[in-house]
């Protein structure tokens, strides 16, 4: 068994898609995966099908049936907000340590390669004390950190690297997907990175077109996991 939980410096930085080509990846190269995404906000249950839970099951060749949603991401909230202010809106809090019960049963029980998304960035706010790096700590299991490729993306990262690593966060390697808007090259900011990672393998995934997450980025992304 092996699992991980995939973060990344805020949102919309590329979990989902990294965590997506890895699946297919993976998945074709014969092995067993599966995925969580146990919190989710902006979830609109009128366009599901470009939801998180729904691209992760599609990737896992799974229905996107409001079952295998519930069963993968239980904690749904409407808001566009942090996961604590969108629960507050429907007048509803998310419960850490059903959260980690439902992570901890995930990870016991799996035999092949598990991914459990995060929700937002690092310390995105879960409830009103505890943050995603909260849970992060409390799983202890290997992070997959997926960073964009924009100019600030440097700062941004290192200062990741030194909050996962005063919570002894081990990281199994370091995505940097790169963002739309892009003046800097992509192997620059993996090089610059990669000389503050402490060893840590950093893998650079271009700009796809079309959104097609199929690049030789995953294989070795899947090598160092
Ligand atoms: N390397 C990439 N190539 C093409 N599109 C990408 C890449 N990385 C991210 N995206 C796109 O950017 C958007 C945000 O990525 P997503 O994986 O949903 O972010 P997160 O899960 O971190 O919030 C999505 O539309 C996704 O398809
Ligand atoms: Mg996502």
């Amino acid at each position: 068994m092996s699992a991980y939980f995939v973060t990344s410096t805020g949102t919309d930085i590329g979990k989902t898609f990294v965590t997506a080509g890895l699946i297919r990846y993976l998945r074709e190269a014969g092995q067993a995966v599966h995925a969580l995404k146990p919190v989710v906000s902006g979830y609109d249950p009128s366009v599901v099908e470009t939801s998180d839970p729904a691209v992760l099951l599609g990737a896992l060749g799974r229905a996107v049936s409001a079952d295998e949603i519930s069963s993968i991401a239980p904690w749904r909230f409407r808001a566009p907000l942090s996961p604590d202010l969108a629960a507050a809106r429907e007048g509803r809090s998310i419960d850490f340590a059903q959260l980690i019960a439902f992570s901890r049963k995930a990870i016991d029980a799996e035999t092949g390669i598990l991914f459990i998304e995060g929700v937002g960035g690092i310390m995105v706010p879960l409830d009103g004390e505890r943050t995603v790096l909260d849970l992060m700590a409390a799983l202890q299991i290997p992070l997959l950190l997926v960073v964009g490729g924009y100019l600030g993306t440097i700062s941004h990262t290192l200062t990741a690297l030194d909050v996962l690593a005063q919570r002894h966060l081990k990281i199994a390697a370091i995505v940097v997907s790169e963002s739309e808007r892009n003046p800097v090259e992509l192997d620059d900011t993996v090089a610059s990175i990669a000389r503050f990672a402490h060893g840590t393998g950093v893998i650079g995934l271009p700009r796809l077109p079309g959104g097609i997450n199929q690049h030789p980025a995953f294989a070795k992304i899947a090598a160092l996991l």
